[in-house]
């Protein structure tokens, strides 16, 4: 049964924000695609291809990962139009270990689509944001509010747990977003919307965090119905995780008399989507299929196995090994180098580098 609040209160809408902008000013994190709040008050504004760029990375990835890619990413390609001119096939392994490889391939289809019918310039609205391929109403939100300085509300898990906490609200917010964004628009800077999403983030991540928060050093704690009511271990509710499904294959590691490794394209439309790996059996849910290595070979079956955690499946891999001499035309030759073991989604550069090891062995 739901208890009803203990003790309930109106966050007061200014004063709120002025306690949250106060102490952003002061403990902002210094990320490399932010403009920090010194100079945004002096109305410098964030790049919005920089923000966009971040928002993409971050969908999935955590803050402290994605700063070296990102940073590398805007060294290469420093705007959308260089981004435009780049080889798809290059932008993937840059985005290789970030996971999720469909956001670097809707990356250049965004980033045409930007040149060719935006003149070059990210769109100010989310209307128009989100027809672009790989924008959803996050990011969309994101650039509005982060890069432009206008009112959008971008509720990532961060600002879904402090306004959950705030408001004591114990729905399961998965879907539903309406309540939450009512009470958020109830407390949001009108003066400072960009400034305001990224301090509710960076609260999130340092002091209202999922598990141990630190309420004494909160900025805003006397707001904090959950917080009143001792009830924010609880919130926000979360449902158990059901069991991932298991998937078996096999990985092929075919390797060429000058020491080259045999890679393919995957197709654009499945998991790894477009990277450049070496062959795999299909992945079989619960059992190993039968293997059967694309070339010809004195194929070995290595002892370990990989294991690699999907959103949706676990994966269980046998790696098998042999030296190859004749292959197709159409596949990729690589040295095996760091350089290519780094251009690899992070599974198969897991694989390589234990079929490799047993190799020289
Ligand atoms: N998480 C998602 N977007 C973010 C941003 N712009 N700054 C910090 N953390 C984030």
């Amino acid at each position: 049964m739901i208890k009803l609040n203990q003790k309930t209160s109106k966050v007061n809408h200014s004063k709120f924000s002025k306690s949250l902008l106060e102490w952003y000013d002061i403990n902002a994190r210094n990320l490399p695609w932010r403009i920090p709040p010194e100079l945004t008050k002096e109305g410098i504004t964030n790049d919005p291809y920089k923000i966009w760029i971040s928002e993409i990375m971050l969908q999935q990835t955590g803050v402290k990962t994605v700063q070296s890619y990102f940073l590398n990413f805007i060294k290469r390609w420093p705007n959308v139009i260089e981004l435009n001119k780049a080889k798809e096939d290059d932008v993937l392994k840059a985005w290789s270990g970030l996971g999720y490889y469909r956001r670097a391939r809707n990356l250049k289809n965004c980033a045409k689509t930007i040149c060719e019918k935006y003149n070059g310039i990210f769109p100010n609205c989310t209307e128009e944001l989100t027809k672009l391929p790989g924008i959803g109403n996050y990011t969309a939100a994101a650039i509005v509010s982060i890069a432009y300085n206008k009112i959008a509300f971008p509720i990532d898990g961060n600002i879904q747990r402090i306004v959950s906490r705030l408001f004591e609200i114990r729905d399961e917010i998965k879907n539903d977003k309406t309540n939450l964004l009512e009470n958020l628009k109830e407390i949001f800077s009108q003066k400072r919307p960009g400034d305001f999403a990224q301090a509710m983030m960076d609260l999130g991540s340092i002091i209202c965090k999922p598990a141990n928060p630190t309420c004494n050093s909160c900025p805003v704690l006397k707001y904090c119905l959950a917080h009143k009511n001792n009830t924010y271990k609880s919130i926000p509710f979360k449902t158990k995780k059901v069991k991932k499904v298991a998937k078996k294959g096999y990985l092929y590691i075919g390797i060429t008399d000058c020491k080259k490794i045999i890679l393919i394209k995957r197709p654009n439309n499945g998991l790894l989507g477009g990277t450049i790996c070496p062959p795999t059996s299909e992945w079989k849910v619960n059992k190993f299929p039968i293997p059967k290595p694309p070339y010809e070979g004195d194929w070995k079956v290595l002892d370990n196995r990989l294991f690699h955690s999907f959103t949706h499946f676990e994966l269980e891999l046998k790696i098998m090994i042999s030296k190859v001499k004749h292959f197709p035309q159409n596949v990729y030759l690589e040295p095996l180098n760091d350089y290519t073991l780094n251009s690899l989604p992070t599974v198969m550069k897991k694989g390589v580098e234990m079929g490799i090891t047993s190799f020289n062995d």
